[in-house]
């Protein structure tokens, strides 16, 4: 059955939104950096949040708001993953979900993996849990990025607790195999680590491609594993504040149900309520339209890149709506985002702040219409040929 994409917004209507996509810079600037989409909201979260609006309900997110069930259904449907609707947890997003469980899991001082380049606050949120980053890069080659097993072995071995996982990988959009989530949650529990598996991006896998939960791995990432996500990346609802902790087994289960209750408390009721909507099959026929339209720009990302910026290097990512390109080539140093944004006046997302592999580097959001990604290339191809 062929899907019809779905088509972004206008920008003079983009230009009227208040968040900080459209905020951050004056109205010369094409924005390309942060992770919001241009697209309206899917049907069924219009009409629940119209309906809240329109009740006044703008109260405390209620005991029991359906999350869990809502979001059980969407992994089954989507994934065959069977989720205990019992071992699902509510916060306010993805980055209060890690951090509280990183502060369940280790002990101050203790080192926690990371593999970058990643997403900037990966860094931040160790941090803040009282943790230390070990920095164990993805491994590149022509065909792509993965995880360097041996690299996080040998962190584990030297005492490392703990593995921060982006699964989907931000910024590079690689979908890890079941054979290497498996793998590592092998080499996790050898060691006695815990892995928290951020799947954001899962919903945005692109076919054939297919997305493997972490926790749908195995039985040893079960039991070594949490999972954190949100329906607020794929149907652009991060102001809203909801996402989902996910326990592997019953121990971690008992451990996210010993977190302060104010974890639960900071979730944003219109963020409950849209989640619910988000992963209710009602809005799968919109999802299947938002992957059409994507699908086609990540393609169309590749021939604009040809054509203005051939020495430009991307591998189309195989999930979410965000491109890794090194511009190293062009000589624009080592944040190539400073210069397009000043000559060209478009904003794109700073390379090295994903880790010292991003030197050159830029991440491209294009999760919008075509032609303005196109009126985008175009204005950085000119600065490549003046
Ligand atoms: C991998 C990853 N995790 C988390 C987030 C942010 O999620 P939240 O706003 O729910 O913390 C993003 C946003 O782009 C992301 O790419």
């Amino acid at each position: 059955m062929s899907v019809t994409p779905l088509k972004a917004l206008p920008l003079d209507e983009l230009r009227q939104r208040t968040s900080t996509k459209w905020r951050k810079y004056g109205e010369d600037v094409l924005p390309f950096f942060v992770a919001e989409t241009d697209y309206a909201l899917a049907p069924e979260i219009t009409r629940v949040l119209t309906r809240a609006v329109q009740l006044g309900d703008t109260g405390y997110t209620p005991p029991d708001p359906g999350v869990r069930e809502a979001f059980a259904g969407f992994a089954e449907r989507r994934w065959g993953w069977n989720v205990d609707p019992a071992d699902v947890f509510w916060t306010g997003d993805v980055m209060m979900g890690v951090v509280e469980i990183l502060r369940k899991v280790i002990e101050p001082g203790d080192r926690v993996v990371v593999m970058p380049p990643v997403y900037p606050p990966f860094y931040d949120t160790v941090e803040e849990a009282g943790g230390v980053v070990e920095r164990v890069p993805l491994t590149a080659s022509e065909a792509g990025w993965e995880i360097d097993l041996l690299g996080v072995e040998t962190a584990l071995l030297s005492g490392a607790r703990a593995v921060l996982l982006c699964n989907p990988h931000n910024p590079t959009g690689t979908v890890h195999t079941p054979e290497s989530l498996a793998a590592l949650a092998d080499v996790a529990e050898r060691f006695g680590a815990t892995v928290i598996s951020d799947e954001i991006h899962g919903p945005l896998t692109y076919a054939p491609t297919a997305f493997t939960p972490f926790l749908a791995a195995s039985d040893s990432a079960r039991r070594v594993g949490y999972a954190v996500t949100s329906a607020s990346k794929t149907f652009n609802l991060a102001g809203l504040k909801c996402a989902v902790m996910v326990a592997g087994g019953d121990p971690q289960r008992a451990k996210l149900r010993s977190l302060p209750w104010e974890v639960e408390w900071r979730t944003g009721l219109f963020g409950a309520l849209s989640n619910v909507a988000a992963y209710s099959p009602e809005s799968d026929e919109w999802l299947a339209s938002l992957l059409a339209a994507l699908d086609a720009n990540r393609l169309l990302l590749a021939e604009l890149l040809a054509e203005h910026l051939p020495q430009a290097r991307y591998l189309p990512p195989d999930a979410g709506f965000l491109a890794w390109v090194d511009l190293s080539a062009y000589g624009w140093g080592d944040n190539p985002a400073v210069k397009v944004l000043r000559d060209a006046r478009v904003a794109l997302h700073h390379g090295p702040l994903f880790g010292v592999e991003g030197t050159g580097h830029v991440r491209i959001n294009f999760g919008c219409a075509p032609e303005l990604l196109r009126e985008a290339v175009e204005r950085i191809g000119a600065l490549a040929r003046s």
